[in-house]
């Protein structure tokens, strides 16, 4: 019998990128998504790619009674990864309660009920935002975190903080994914990002610009120490980056994890600047991005990217994929639900 994974925010971009190579290794993944920023369509992408249509709940995990009739009619759940939340940081700064409510109390419900239930294997959704500004490049799993820099970064910290604490008190056994910058799409192009509104972050905002829906993308400043001026980052193929999570449960299987919380940084250990995005966005897809540079940011640091060691090393995982596959992977996708030829 398939092993029954638990996915919450399972139709979202990450969370449906992982749905798939779970279930192409093996798993059965349970979906639980409320769709506040996705649509159902996203469940027959899945099944294109898979030929599987995975059991989907449209429930919200703030809802206790919702979240004990999933694991009641699901006994054998082998293990949760936890991607429902809400991540947009602009709009965490202005709406601080939704935020800590959401993220916050979902992971609670979560966590009561499996610990009734004696469910022990729990893959957190971090994020490099828990490193701040860093005093040291690239990041290690010991980089001290520090302050967060907006509310939906607390929410990553405070999430990891509960589950060492209950981890304490427990068997539970967690593994805190501390994700880079997933972009792409599947390179099937039948699932990828669907932002809501207009996207604040890059590599969607370049393609729909490509796609005529802008007319210019904003570089958001030149001026920072950084070899050509623009803001680095460690930006991972979103497909790399769900096989993380399998790898992740897989780790826990074998019980080779030698403490009860495991953090590990996934990115691909390469960081790479606003500008050269950009110049290969163009280079591989052959279309011309308009561009014009302006301010800063506010709330950006000038440059991260992940030293990956401890995820190649203990986990036996690594990013196999370069930013020119994940911009093409997300130019077709792009291209897909724009229908241009
Ligand atoms: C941020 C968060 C990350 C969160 C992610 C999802 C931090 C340090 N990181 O990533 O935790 O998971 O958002 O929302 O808070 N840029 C432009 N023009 C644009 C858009 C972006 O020049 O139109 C630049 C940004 O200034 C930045 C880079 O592109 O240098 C990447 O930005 P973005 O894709 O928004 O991701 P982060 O801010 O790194």
């Amino acid at each position: 019998m398939n092993k029954k994974i638990l996915v919450t925010g399972g139709l979202g971009y990450i969370g449906s990128h992982t749905v798939v190579e779970l279930i192409e290794s093996g798993y059965d993944p349970v979906i639980v998504d409320n769709l506040s920023n996705t649509r159902p369509e996203v469940l027959d992408g899945i099944e294109k790619i898979t030929g599987k249509r995975p059991v989907f709940y449209d429930f919200d995990l703030l809802n206790k009674n919702h979240v004990k009739q999933i694991f009641d009619e699901h006994p054998t759940l082998e293990g949760i990864i936890h991607f429902a939340a809400h991540k947009y940081v602009g709009e965490s700064v202005e709406k601080p309660l939704m935020y800590y409510e959401n993220n916050l109390m979902s992971l609670i419900n979560l966590l009561n009920e499996m610990l009734n239930r004696d469910i022990r294997r729990f893959i957190f959704s971090s994020s490099c935002t828990v490193y701040g500004l860093p005093d040291e490049l690239p990041v290690t799993e010991q980089t001290p975190v520090k302050p967060a820099m907006s509310p939906y970064g607390n929410t990553k910290q405070i999430g990891e903080e509960i589950l060492t604490d209950t981890a304490k008190v427990s068997d539970l056994e967690v593994i805190l994914l501390r994700y880079f910058n997933p972009i792409g799409a599947h390179p099937s192009a039948e699932i990828g990002e669907l932002p809501v509104g207009v996207p604040q972050n890059l590599v969607p905002f370049i393609t729909q610009t490509a796609a005529g829906l802008h007319p210019e993308l904003r570089i958001f400043g030149d001026d920072y120490d950084t070899p050509d001026g623009t803001a680095i980052r460690d930006y991972i193929h979103v497909v790399d980056l769900a096989n993380a999570h399998v790898r992740a449960l897989e780790f826990l299987e074998t019980e080779k994890n030698k403490n009860q919380v495991e953090i590990f940084n996934v990115g691909t250990g390469k960081g790479n600047s606003v500008m050269e995005i950009v110049n290969t966005f163009m280079e591989v897809t052959g279309v011309k991005l308009p561009y014009r540079i302006v301010g800063r940011r506010a709330g950006d640091v000038p440059a991260i990217w992940a030293d990956t060691t401890r995820a190649e090393t203990v986990m036996g995982w690594k990013a196999k994929r370069n930013i020119a596959d994940a911009l093409r992977d997300a130019w077709r996708w792009e291209k897909k639900i724009r229908h241009i030829q």
